[in-house]
């Protein structure tokens, strides 16, 4: 799947497994969410309205385009939450 970010730098962070909708994904460490997911997805959810796609917009915490839920019930915004290990998020995206 291709993906909305592509890493230039810093590659030699170590790595961390998440699942994004259930799909095994890497990240490295220092991420945020929303790298993460624009690191091996185009999308960071669809719109509630028309299901359009969304990558975020201010990647500042300012905006609230990049509200995503974990699998535990959690709603987080992707841009200022960081990637752990084992972390499963859900964007409502189907691949
Ligand atoms: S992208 Fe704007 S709040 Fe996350």
């Amino acid at each position: 799947m291709p993906s909305q970010f592509t890493r230039l730098a810093e590659r030699d962070r170590r790595p961390v497994s998440l699942t994004i909708d259930g799909t095994p994904a890497a990240a490295l460490e220092g991420d945020t969410l929303l790298t993460a997911i624009l690191t091996n997805r185009r999308r960071v959810r669809a719109n509630e309205f028309d299901q359009g796609p969304r990558a975020g917009f201010c990647l500042m915490g300012a905006c609230q385009d990049c509200w995503v839920l974990m699998t535990g019930g959690e709603r987080v915004r992707a841009c200022t939450t960081f990637v752990a290990e084992g972390m499963a998020v859900m964007t409502g995206i189907k691949p």
